[in-house]
């Protein structure tokens, strides 16, 4: 069974279709990119998935749940869970008590059941440590480096025990040995089996990291495979020439 299904998937604004009949997969373990120019419909598709956008019609199912029977506030708790296209860190807690507080309220009853004896303390710890914020858990985001608050924001929403990851430009704004730990980040986790679908105008490292890919256009689904097979066909070619994906 799929993790998360769109089935003919629409967003419209007035006049405005934001997403216009878009439907595709993501499979249990599976790192799907998406791509497409400015404006394409790519956060919109997040937002219809989190419910912060309202479908104007269709169907979006998530671990065998149609998710409009699912209250927002409760899709972290069944496994979805977000970042977004620019950082929402709380600015007066420190790095440790953002990925904290998130543990507490919305990871720590499905991991109780599941570890045992692991607090949300030790869970976050354990995160903190392991990707390499054990230097500035006591700083305030605002202090920090670009790269690092978009890094406290992965961390964060991995708190949560997420089945399902989506990640919504994780590296627009950083340099390039930014871009290439939050690669590796990915990379790994992807190894570990976590499902992500990810946006994101860096080509080059969605190819290099997704097993399937999504390329909207207009609001539309125009291609969607192998990401390298995908990413050469003609009618994606254009959209690139014809718009704005940054290629690197
Ligand atoms: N709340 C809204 N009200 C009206 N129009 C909206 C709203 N949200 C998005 N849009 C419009 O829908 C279209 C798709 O926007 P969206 O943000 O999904 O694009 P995107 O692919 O994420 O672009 P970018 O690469 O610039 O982030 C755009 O024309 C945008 O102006
Ligand atoms: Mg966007």
């Amino acid at each position: 069974m799929s993790l998360l299904v769109l089935d003919d998937v629409k967003v419209h604004y007035g006049g405005v279709r934001a997403v216009d009949g878009v439907s595709f997969s993501v499979e249990p373990g599976q790192l799907c990119g998406m791509v497409g120019p400015n404006g394409s419909g790519k956060t919109t598709t997040i937002n219809a998935i989190t419910r912060t956008a309202k479908l104007t019609s269709g169907r979006i199912t998530f671990d065998g749940t149609d998710i409009a029977n699912v209250p927002p506030f409760k899709l972290r708790r069944i496994g979805l869970v977000r970042t977004f296209q620019g950082i929402r860190l709380i600015p007066d807690l420190t790095v440790r008590d953002n990925i904290r507080l998130a543990a507490e309220q919305h990871g720590h009853k499905r991991r109780k059941s599941r570890a045992g004896a692991v607090t949300p303390d030790a869970f976050s710890e354990a995160l903190i440590e392991r990707f390499g914020l054990s230097d500035v858990k006591n700083e305030r985001p605002g202090a920090l480096p670009y790269g690092t608050q978009r890094r406290v924001e992965i961390v964060r929403a991995l708190s949560t025990s997420p089945k399902l990851l989506l990640l919504d430009e994780p590296v627009a704004g950083m340099n390039h040995a930014e871009r290439a730990d939050i690669a590796n980040v990915l990379k790994e986790l992807h190894a570990e089996g976590l499902s992500m679908l990810i946006i994101e105008h860096d080509l080059r490292m969605l190819l290099n990291l997704s097993d399937h890919l999504v390329v909207l256009n207009f609001g539309k689904l125009l291609a969607e495979g192998e990401p390298h097979a995908t990413a050469s066909l003609p009618d994606v070619q254009r959209a690139y020439l014809g718009g704005s994906i940054e290629r690197d």
